[in-house]
């Protein structure tokens, strides 16, 4: 079953470049997103005021990166929320609202409760989901399904890629209701997400190397992540990846908040991933993220960049770097997840521990 994988894990890694491909399949036309199981809410997606996207670990990653894309292509605002903080607080949501629910198995009851909320306050509901017929899918208005294929390890990864990739197509569907993105910028967006499956297949190239970094850290105590902007989402997947499989203490920031406290952990010796934003752009947050590399570098840090491909600007200040094909700020994340997730599951690989079935983890959370 694990076709010749030593784990699910590492199987469902290499799986990462067709999850994308296989979500983007007959979601458009002539360069444009149409996504067929939101026929018939055009009026209602016209119509909304506001977004709220709910999920619970690394599917509330994938709600972050959303609003990022959301906010910047729709123009609409969106809140993220973890699904056991949301019921809990009296949110203020109302017919006007859509809720998006982000969730792998359509089963989390933390999700699943938080979706019966938003239904019973009167919102509209629409869940990205991986599993056909799953409650959560079968509760909400519509659903946009992710064809990642079944994902056996209890560490998510490839349903991860397959999270983004839709709520990126979900981004640019609106966008194209609400008249908020022009006809070539927004096929030049769709056209930059068909092109992320091949750019990732050569990401996941680099897996010796990655591997050979994380057995000779092995004995490492704790590990920081840095990102920005859609970047910050990739820190927090890093740092949590490394929490459940490797059981090391890990933690992401996101980069600009450094100063306001966590650069007091750095100390010699300590690795910190730092996730570099593409060069290229004109609003790129390259140039911060280089300073703050600086930053904790002259404070004796250990950085381990993910930088795009022949970005010679962290070199100087790089224990090493892992590449990533150019691409523009929101696709980053669709390649930067990957070394960061071989690198969690090679290190708790090289310290003896099942990377499929980390201790005290199921992988569908039934209960609240
Ligand atoms: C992390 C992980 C969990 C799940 C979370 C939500 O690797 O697998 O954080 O992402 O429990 O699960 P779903 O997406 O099934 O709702």
């Amino acid at each position: 079953e694990k076709g010749g994988w030593s784990s699910f894990m590492a199987k469902e890694i290499s799986e990462q470049p067709e999850a994308v491909a296989n979500t983007l399949l007959g979601r458009s036309a002539d360069g444009a997103v149409h996504i067929p199981e939101l026929d018939g809410l055009d009026d209602t997606l016209r119509g909304i005021e506001r977004i709220v996207i709910l999920g619970c670990g690394t599917a509330a990653y994938a709600g972050m990166i959303g609003k990022y894309a959301i906010e910047k292509w729709a123009r609409i605002p969106v809140e993220v929320d973890l699904s056991h903080e949301f019921r809990y607080r009296e949110p203020v949501i109302d017919e006007r609202t859509l809720v998006l629910s982000i969730s792998q198995s359509g089963e989390t009851m933390d999700t699943l409760m938080a979706v019966k909320y938003a239904i019973e306050a009167g919102a509209k509901t629409i869940s990205i989901c991986n599993t056909q017929g799953a409650t959560i899918a079968r509760e909400s208005d519509a659903v946009i399904y992710t064809h990642a294929g079944p994902e056996v390890a209890v560490a998510s990864t490839k349903a991860l890629v397959a999270q983004v990739t839709a709520v990126y197509l979900f981004g640019l569907h609106l966008a194209r209701l609400r008249g908020t993105l022009g006809t070539a910028e927004a096929s030049v967006l769709l056209a930059e997400l068909q092109a992320v499956p091949a750019k990732l297949a050569t990401v996941l190239e680099q897996h010796a190397e990655i591997r050979e970094l994380a057995h000779w850290m092995s004995d490492t105590r704790s590990v920081l992540f840095l990102g920005r902007h859609v970047g910050y989402p990739v820190a927090l997947e890093g740092a949590l990846k490394l929490k459940e499989l490797a059981y090391i203490h890990a933690e992401g920031f996101a980069a600009g908040e450094l100063k306001h406290g966590p650069i007091a952990l750095i100390e010699p010796g300590q690795p910190v991933f730092v996730v570099v934003p593409s060069p290229r752009g004109a609003d790129s947050l390259h140039p911060k993220v280089v300073s703050n590399i600086q930053e904790i570098r002259a404070r004796g840090a250990r950085v381990l960049a993910i930088a795009e491909a022949g970005d010679a600007s962290v070199l100087p200040y790089a224990d090493k770097v892992f590449t990533i094909p150019p691409a523009s700020a929101f696709f980053e994340p669709l390649l930067a997840f990957a070394p960061l997730q071989i690198f969690a599951m090679e290190l708790a690989a090289a310290k003896g521990l099942d990377v499929d079935q980390p201790r005290n983890l199921a992988k569908s959370v039934t209960v609240e």
